[in-house]
């Protein structure tokens, strides 16, 4: 039988990319000098496409596309994609829930003991000779028994919180709905729940409804004791203020695993030994990395076969 042809908007790893050459004729719009031309010529070949949370997908390339039925996301997160205009279209969007919620659950539990503990600036402190000239590092921050607020408390969230309990730490929550199957206490304020905690942890969804969601105030409200570890998106957090409170003082610590204009972190923080930095890892590990491609195939392939 002939193999459908499938469109990449933008690289993936080479396991899927490869996986999906298998099933498809997969034709690589990154690739072409002309990628206008191209669909120009082209579009009406292509019922689907592959993309990724880092790619996206814009309005202006659904209207260049209108054979369009289904695109099958690499990654979770939806904030990169217009959701709503695909809909007017009849466009079914595809992504990978659920698979990566260990390891990106891990990645924030990570950021939190490593901020805590003062990880990476003692990792320097040792490596610049300090210990070996008798110098002692200040004490650094224990988690248990501390409490931890989760902003979101979705499929990733609720393992976060899960592991966080074995760690000793009190969980509550903020999120637009209260749970009904958790008994962490929820707040519908989220500066009144910085208040109470000793860290807070963005895990909820990235875009326009969540802009800044994190404010000045919540992170004041968190103040100089306190840790925000941010796996969400970099939009979720008033970055400026983030940057200016840790220079302060006024916010104790940060591990932030995204940021507002990745890969451009804001350069003031590389000087800070009060925050743990990381190039948006939350799934990259082998094992959820190839989870995570399986499933863009599964979901193409379900689609085609009427699942
Ligand atoms: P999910 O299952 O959809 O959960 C989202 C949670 O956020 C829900 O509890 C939701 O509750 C809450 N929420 C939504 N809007 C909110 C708001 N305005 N204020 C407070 N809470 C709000 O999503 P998930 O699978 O856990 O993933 C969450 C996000 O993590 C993704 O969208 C992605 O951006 C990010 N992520 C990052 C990495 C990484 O590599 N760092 C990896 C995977 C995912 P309510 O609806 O009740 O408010
Ligand atoms: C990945 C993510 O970095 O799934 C998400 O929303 O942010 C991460 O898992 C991304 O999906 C890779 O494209």
């Amino acid at each position: 039988m002939e193999k459908r042809p499938l469109l990449l908007l933008g690289p993936l790893m080479p396991y899927l990319t490869e996986e999906l050459e298998k099933r498809y004729a997969v034709e690589k719009l990154y690739e072409e000098k002309d990628a206008l031309g191209f669909l120009q010529q082209n579009a009406d070949r292509f019922r689907a496409a592959v993309t990724s949370t880092f790619t996206g997908l814009k309005a202006d390339m659904i209207d260049l596309l209108p054979a369009l039925e289904i695109v099958s996301s690499f990654g979770v997160g939806t904030d990169s994609l217009d959701i709503a205009y695909a809909a007017t279209k009849g466009i079914k969007i595809a992504n990978t829930p659920d698979v990566l919620n260990e390891d990106t659950a891990n990645m924030a539990i990570t950021l939190l003991l490593a901020a805590t503990r003062d990880i990476v600036a003692n990792d320097r402190f040792v490596r610049e000779g300090r210990w070996a000239r008798g110098e002692t590092p200040p004490l650094a921050l224990g988690i248990e028994g501390k409490k931890i607020g989760l902003v979101g408390l979705g499929r990733i969230g609720s393992v976060i919180a899960k592991k966080l309990t074995a760690f000793g730490c009190e969980v509550v929550y903020h999120t637009r709905n209260k749970k009904r199957d958790v008994s962490y206490e929820h707040f519908d304020n989220l500066v009144e729940m910085a208040r109470r905690c000793s860290g807070l942890i963005a895990i909820l969804p990235g875009g326009d409804a969540t802009k800044g969601v994190i404010s000045r105030e919540v992170l004041q409200a968190l103040g100089p004791e306190g840790t925000f570890i941010n796996v969400a998106r970099g939009t979720v957090v008033d970055e400026t203020a983030l940057v200016e409170l840790l220079q302060s003082g006024e916010l104790g610590r940060a591990g932030l695993d995204v940021f507002v204009d990745e890969p451009n972190v804001p350069e003031a923080l590389f000087a800070l030994n009060n925050v743990v930095l990381q190039p948006h890892m939350g799934s990259a590990t082998v094992e959820t990395r190839k989870a995570m491609a399986d499933r863009v195939v599964s979901n193409l392939d379900n689609y085609f076969s009427t699942k």
